[in-house]
């Protein structure tokens, strides 16, 4: 297991700074990458991935539809969006058979925690967490190897 090198607080006081990290976070995403999202339902997982697409200029609305594990948004550098809560293995991504290879495409999990860690070692983790009756959330970025310490440093 690939230790956290480094971790970064952000607060996002409403979903318009959800969704502007996201954009930020996009700028210092290329291809091949894995970010991994986790938090409570309602935790701004999507919103975030709304401006991850923002920021990489994806195609496609970007939500989380009841009947769909996954989506492949084409773009300069293609995004494809999973939301893993339905999963019980990595093997049912695999099943998919969706038409991209992870190395030319950002893949971005909601509910990948222990799911798809062996896809990448290399790997941006951030954990999302909702408090009762507000909207801030508050996101945890945690670099699992590669050079992501260093690019959580520059975006945290
Ligand atoms: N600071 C915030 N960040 C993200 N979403 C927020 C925030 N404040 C309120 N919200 C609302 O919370 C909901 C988050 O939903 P969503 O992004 O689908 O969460 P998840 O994918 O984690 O289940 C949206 O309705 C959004 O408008
Ligand atoms: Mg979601």
């Amino acid at each position: 297991m690939t230790m956290p090198e480094q971790n970064a607080r952000v607060a996002l006081p409403t979903v318009d700074d959800t969704r502007a990290f996201g954009t930020r976070l996009a700028g210092v995403l290329r291809a091949g990458d894995l970010v991994i999202l986790t938090g409570p339902l309602g935790a701004g997982k999507t919103a975030l991935v709304q401006g991850i697409g923002a920021g990489l200029g994806v195609e496609g609305r970007i939500a989380s539809p009841t009947f769909v594990i996954a989506r492949v948004h084409p773009g300069p550098l293609p995004l494809v969006h999973v939301d893993a809560y339905r999963l019980t293995s990595l093997g049912e991504v695999d099943d998919l058979d969706l038409d991209f290879d992870a190395n030319d495409v950002v893949t971005v999990v909601e509910w990948g925690h222990g799911l798809v860690e062996q896809l990448n070692d290399a790997r941006l983790e951030i954990v999302l967490d909702r408090f009762a009756d507000t909207d801030e959330r508050v996101a945890q970025l945690v670099a699992h190897g590669d050079d992501w310490a260093e690019r959580v440093a520059r975006i945290g």
